[in-house]
């Protein structure tokens, strides 16, 4: 068997052996074409069953009702960032964007850049370091608003937006590029969720849309084709050449989850880890110190933790890397370890890090 890196990197980030294994497999004859999924038309039929496929399993491992759109486009998240203002605030709209971290506070300069004034801050956490998700009573929310954006997970502070706030009846715009899928959730409150693949899906550059059609109906005419949401829904995301082979990746991903029991399965795992790890980090709070104040608020794909000096810090991150764990070094606004424990990595794999943590601050603390 190839040899695997435990990989806690924070996107690109690990995929499942399985979807890796089925690609190697299914890579130079696809579906008895004697070619791979890359090489072959996005209208042959081959392509279509994936694309179908991937739609399909979108719906069903999130239980999306009638009424809703599944998009697969180009640009990644921060397309969206873009995308979303140019296409939903417009004319006399405002939107609040509740900043809760770093790429929730460009999406919301991104908005300003398109919209100007009307993209509003509902509320900061900028000004504690990002260290908790604003409280419902700390949001300010415009009546009538055309969206209210949020950002579900916070990649680089470590945090997760547990409960949705609730606007009043706007529609929510989520980014859930660090968390999508890692648990069940009701869409309906959503007039449109988007996430970089690259985290829990698939590979980078691909980004899921979920856009409810009542939502869409509200967007811009007279956009330029690539940046309409509603002209990629009305041509099912092959209005030009899709990313054929991100798409059939991420299918793979989906069915593996399917395989695994779906998102409830996930979820368990997921807690699990989140329960392995902070119990490590919570153990010796004075060794590893939590970047998050609030521990409602701490993510169960991103965590963050500084050890006592920038030093041990790097010599925790090298001798994980010895020990053939990667992606430990936190983001460069924050410094310190980030464990990223996305979908692919397993409650095995965040043990053998606790343990080394274990032995770590036994030798260093
Ligand atoms: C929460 C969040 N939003 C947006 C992005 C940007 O995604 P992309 O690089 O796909 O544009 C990231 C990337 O890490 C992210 O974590």
């Amino acid at each position: 068997m190839a040899h695997r890196t435990i990989n806690f990197n924070a996107g690109p980030s690990g995929l499942p052996l399985p979807v890796l294994e089925r690609a190697r497999e299914e890579l130079l004859d696809f579906a008895g074409t004697g070619m791979s999924v890359m090489e072959m038309s996005h209208r042959s039929k081959e392509y279509d069953a994936v694309h179908e496929e991937a739609i399909a399993l979108v719906r069903e491992l999130l239980g999306i009702p009638a009424g809703f759109k599944v998009l697969f486009l180009q640009g990644g998240a921060s397309l969206q960032f873009d995308m979303v203002p140019m296409n939903f605030l417009h004319g006399d709209r405002v939107a609040d964007y509740v900043v809760s971290g770093r790429w929730a506070e460009t999406a919301w300069r991104e908005a300003q850049k398109v919209s100007g004034a009307a993209a509003r801050v509902a509320a900061s956490t900028a000004g504690e370091g990002f260290r908790r998700i604003p409280r419902q009573d700390e949001l300010a929310l415009t009546a009538g608003a055309a969206y209210v954006h949020v950002t579900t997970n916070n990649t680089i502070f470590g945090t997760q937006c547990r409960h949705i706030p609730a606007t009043g009846g706007v529609p929510l715009v989520a980014d859930m590029s660090s968390d999508i899928m890692w648990r069940p959730f009701d869409v309906r409150p959503f007039g449109m969720i988007y996430a970089g693949a690259q985290k829990n899906l698939g590979p980078s550059g691909l980004a899921l849309v979920i856009a409810r059609e009542d939502f869409l109906a509200g967007a811009r005419d007279g956009l330029p084709s690539m940046l309409s949401y509603r002209l990629h829904a009305e041509k099912n995301s092959l209005h030009n050449t899709p990313p054929t082979f991100s798409i059939y990746i991420l299918r793979s991903v989906l069915a593996h989850y399917k395989a695994l029991g779906g998102l409830a399965a996930l979820q368990a795992r997921n807690e699990e880890k989140g329960r392995v790890l902070y119990g490590a980090i919570d153990a010796h709070p004075g060794f590893y110190r939590g970047h998050v104040t609030e521990k409602a608020d701490r993510s169960v794909m991103n965590a963050t933790f500084n050890l006592p000096s920038a030093e041990l810090d790097a010599r925790f991150v090298a001798e994980a890397g010895k020990a053939g764990m990667v992606g430990l070094k936190g983001h460069r606004d924050l410094g310190g370890i980030r464990v990223s424990m996305y979908n692919a990595v397993t409650v095995d794999q965040v043990k053998t890090l606790v343990s080394f943590m274990e032995a770590f601050v036994a030798k260093n603390g």
